[in-house]
């Protein structure tokens, strides 16, 4: 049996880097797309000449014609506009819906069998969008943003503690934004309560900097935001599916009665695996956790809301 196709929707910053990962782990055959023309087949060429050195044996082919995408196995979507000065969040929101509806609707034209996993923002809002155009089940629709989050927020635990980051684990559930929940009593450095190794105003720092982990990198670019810790991240979600591996991971999965909340995408654990999303993963939480996902969940049915009317 050959490799199996994974397909990257835009190739800017993190479809680029996506990308690149993907093609030098060997393990699949690449297609990147893009609306604008020369960007994914001048990248391709590029990341295919880098093989020459990095010795993968990784394909990949870059397009702007969808047939090229067909029979993928695995789909990562991060084709969409940044918001731009003067935008509103409303505007921002159904240009991307606009984008997503269009690419889906051609994905899953080609690929009716792949697996979506959205990365554009506003995340759990166009993840819902590629689940309502795409018709797959809820399975084969997921988003990535958990990770990344507790990407960020193992790292600055372990900045704090000086301690490898590989010793803290830590799980952030809830929308993207400022609405994120961090699961501190499941939040551990080489096994001891994060509660047991900082004060609480520490804590509250870190969690803080953690919500405001994207604004700060923003910041600092001036212009583009992060983008090699995201496609780290949605390379750990493909390759925990294309794997089989059933790690659990934060990802925005369609909750259908899960923590209370229903027919919404928010970050909760998933058990991932060849067919997806296998299972969503139930953490007992606290009154307060409880609380902060629900309300979390309402800012996603707020904006699911309103992009029902525009798309
Ligand atoms: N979920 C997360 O945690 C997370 C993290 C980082 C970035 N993001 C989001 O990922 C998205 C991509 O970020 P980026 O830094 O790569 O942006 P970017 O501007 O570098 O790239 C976006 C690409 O999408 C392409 N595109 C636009 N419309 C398209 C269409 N209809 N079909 C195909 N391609 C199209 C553009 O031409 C561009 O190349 C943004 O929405 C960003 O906010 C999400």
């Amino acid at each position: 049996m050959g490799r199996e196709k994974i397909t990257v929707i835009g190739a800017g910053n993190v479809g680029g880097t996506t990308a690149q990962r993907l093609v030098e782990s060997g393990r699949y055959d690449v297609v990147l797309l893009d609306v604008v023309d020369g960007v994914p087949q001048g990248k391709a060429l590029d990341l295919l000449q880098a093989g020459a050195l990095a010795g993968s044996g990784g394909h990949i082919e870059g397009t702007v014609d969808y047939t090229a995408t067909a029979g993928s196995a695995l789909v990562v979507i991060t084709s969409g506009m940044p918001r731009k000065p003067g935008m509103t969040r409303e505007q921002l929101l159904e240009i991307n819906a606009k984008i997503i509806r269009d690419v889906v609707t051609q994905v899953a034209a080609n690929s009716p069998n792949a697996i979506l996993l959205v990365v554009t923002n506003p995340l759990d809002v166009m993840t819902y969008v590629a689940y309502k155009v795409s018709k797959f089940p809820r399975e084969r629709v997921l988003g990535m943003a958990g990770v990344l989050d507790s990407a960020r927020f193992r790292t600055f635990i372990a900045a704090e503690l000086m301690v490898p980051v590989k010793d803290v684990q830590a799980m952030v559930l809830g929308g993207h934004g400022d609405s994120m929940v961090p699961l501190i009593r499941h939040t551990t450095v080489a096994g001891k309560p994060l509660h047991e190794c900082l004060p609480q105003d520490r804590i509250d720092a870190l969690v803080k900097r953690t919500q405001d982990g994207g604004a700060e990198i923003v910041a600092l670019l001036k212009t583009g935001s992060a983008f090699y810790a995201p496609s780290a991240s949605a390379v750990e979600m493909v390759e925990a599916i294309m794997q089989d591996s059933k790690k659990i991971l934060p990802c925005a999965a369609l909750c259908k009665g899960e923590y209370g909340v229903n027919g919404l995408f928010v970050g909760v654990p998933v058990k991932l695996g060849r067919r997806g999303v296998e299972e969503v993963v139930q953490l007992a939480l606290t009154a307060d956790e409880q609380a902060a996902l629900v309300k979390s969940a309402a800012v996603v049915k707020e904006h699911c809301d309103l992009v029902d009317k525009m798309i």
